[in-house]
C-alpha cells in the first residue's frame, strides 16, 4: 500500500510518542489520514467569505441552506444544525458534550482521552475500529456468548478470526478462561469485551471487573501489545448493586503503556434511538498526550470520510440538543426505571421451580436480554412452535433462547415463560 506523505507524518508523530499504538495499528490505518488540503479544509478555510463558491452544497439568496419546504416543515431545529454536511470528525459541540457527560459517568476516567470521534452508531464504530487496527488473520478475543453481527463487521468486513472464550463459570463470569485465552502465544491481542452482554445481559460483579483488569494488565506486563475496544451499547442499564456499573475503559484508559482502550459507544440504545445512527470512538492509553489523540482522530475522521463521509447532521444535532436538555436526566431515568421494572419481572417469574425441568437461565443482570438454556431440546424447535401455535416471538441461538424483556410489557412477561414453558414441553415430547 502506498503511503501519503500526510499519512507518513501522522504515523511519525505516532510511533515517536506511542510506538505501541503504531505497531498496532492495520495496513489500511497506517495508510490512512484525513486530508489537510482536501475540499473539506479549502472549504472551512473560506467560511465567511462574500463569495464562497466552495462547497459541494446549494445556498438559498438569503445564504441559508437550500431546502424543500416538504423537508424542513417537519423539523423544528435551525436549517444551520440540518441540511448541511457535518464535519467528518462529527459536530464538535456534540463530541465536546459526549465527552464531558462520559466523564461524570465514568468517575474513575481521569486521563487524556481523545475527543470523541462521531460515527454512524456502533456497528459502524465497531468496523472503522477495524479498519484502523484489524489485519486480515487477525484474531479478536471475546465471551463465546456474542452479537451475532460482529462476524459481518469483523470476519467478512475485515478477514479477523473470532476467538471466543468461555462466558460463565459457576454462575458468573469466566476470569480464567480470559486469562487462558490471552495467555495463547504473544504479540499483537485484541480484545473485544462488550458489557452489558448482548445476548446474555450480563454486566461482571465489581470483583470480577476488577480480575478482568488485573487478567488485562499482567498481560500487558508481559509484553503483548493489546487492544481492549470496549463495546458499550448498553451502558447504564445495570439493574443489580454489586454489578460494576462503570464502563471497563475508565480503568483500561490509563493502565499500561501496551493497553490501547477503544471505547465504542452511542446514542442509540443509551438514549434510545436506534434509527438516528449517532455513535461515537474514543481512544485511551496511558501516558498519551493530545497530538497522539489527533493523530488518532485525524486517520479516524479520514477513514469515515472514505467510508460514509459524515454521519446525520440532523441526527446529530437530535442527540445534542437531548445532552442540553433541562429533563435529559429525569427523562432517561423514567425509562431507566421501566426497563428495570421488566427486569425484576423476569427475575420473580422465573423464581418458580416449574421451568426447571426444560430450562435455565444463565446469568443475567442488566442490558436489554436474557437468555435461557433449554435441557435437550432444540432452540430452533421450540422458536418456531412460539411463533406458530403461541403468537410469540423470541431468538435462537443454538440451544439458547435470547428473550429481549426491553420490548415486553410487564404485564405479558408471566404469559410469555409461560408459553416458553409449555412449547419447550412440547418439543422434548416430540423429540422422545
Ligand atoms: C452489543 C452490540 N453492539 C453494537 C450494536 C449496534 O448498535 P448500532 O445500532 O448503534 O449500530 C448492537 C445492536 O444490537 C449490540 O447489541
Amino acid at each position: 500500500m502506498i503511503i501519503n506523505k500526510q499519512a507518513e507524518e501522522l504515523n511519525r508523530l505516532i510511533q515517536e510518542k506511542n510506538p505501541v499504538i503504531y505497531n498496532l495499528l492495520s495496513k489500511k490505518g497506517r495508510a490512512i489520514f484525513f486530508p489537510k488540503k482536501g475540499i473539506l479544509s479549502q472549504t472551512a478555510e473560506a467560511k465567511g467569505k462574500k463569495i464562497n463558491a466552495t462547497i459541494g452544497a446549494a445556498i438559498e439568496d438569503d445564504g441559508s441552506p437550500m431546502r424543500l419546504k416538504s423537508i424542513a416543515k417537519n423539523i423544528l431545529l435551525e436549517p444551520k444544525d440540518v441540511f448541511p454536511y457535518a464535519p467528518s470528525y462529527g459536530k464538535p459541540e456534540l463530541r465536546k458534550e459526549w465527552l464531558k457527560q462520559m466523564k461524570s459517568k465514568n468517575p474513575s476516567l481521569k486521563g487524556i482521552t481523545s475527543l470523541p470521534v462521531v460515527t454512524n452508531a456502533l456497528t459502524h464504530g465497531l468496523s472503522t475500529v477495524a479498519y484502523m487496527f484489524v489485519n486480515p488473520g487477525d484474531k479478536i478475543i471475546l465471551t463465546d456468548k456474542f452479537w451475532g453481527n460482529y462476524r459481518l463487521i469483523f470476519e467478512n468486513g475485515y478477514g479477523a478470526v473470532l476467538d471466543t472464550f468461555n462466558t460463565f463459570k459457576d454462575n458468573g463470569f469466566d476470569t480464567a478462561a480470559l486469562r487462558k485465552k490471552l495467555g495463547e502465544g504473544k504479540g499483537k491481542k485484541i480484545v473485544l469485551l462488550n458489557f452489558p452482554n448482548n445476548p446474555s445481559g450480563y454486566t461482571p460483579t465489581n470483583k470480577e471487573a476488577e480480575k478482568i483488569i488485573k487478567i488485562i494488565k499482567e498481560s500487558a506486563e508481559l509484553g503483548n501489545d493489546i487492544i481492549v475496544i470496549c463495546d458499550d451499547a448498553y451502558f447504564g442499564l445495570i439493574y443489580e448493586n454489586d454489578v460494576y456499573c462503570q464502563s471497563l475503559f475508565a480503568r483500561l484508559a490509563d493502565i499500561h503503556e501496551n493497553v490501547l482502550a477503544i471505547k465504542v459507544d452511542g446514542a442509540t440504545k443509551e438514549d434510545y434511538v436506534w434509527g438516528l445512527r449517532v455513535g461515537f470512538l474514543t481512544y485511551a492509553t496511558k501516558g498519551i498526550d493530545k497530538g497522539v489523540c489527533q493523530a488518532l482522530e485525524a486517520k479516524t475522521a479520514g477513514a469515515i470520510r472514505g467510508n460514509i463521509s459524515n454521519a446525520s447532521h440532523l441526527s446529530q444535532s437530535l442527540v445534542l440538543n437531548a445532552l442540553h436538555s433541562k429533563t435529559y436526566f429525569a427523562e432517561k431515568k423514567e425509562k431507566y426505571h421501566l426497563l428495570k421494572s421488566r427486569y425484576e419481572k423476569v427475575k420473580s417469574v422465573l423464581r418458580d421451580k416449574k421451568y426447571k425441568e426444560f430450562f435455565a437461565p444463565l446469568p443475567f443482570n442488566s442490558g436489554y436480554f436474557m437468555c435461557v438454556r433449554l435441557k435437550n431440546i432444540d432452540g430452533e424447535a421450540v422458536r418456531k412452535r412460539l411463533l406458530e401455535k403461541y403468537d410469540v416471538g423470541v431468538i435462537s441461538i443454538g440451544n439458547m433462547i435470547r428473550i429481549a424483556f426491553s420490548a415486553i410489557r410487564k404485564e405479558l412477561i408471566g404469559e410469555l415463560f409461560e408459553k416458553l414453558c409449555v412449547a419447550s414441553k412440547e418439543c422434548a415430547q416430540e423429540s422422545k
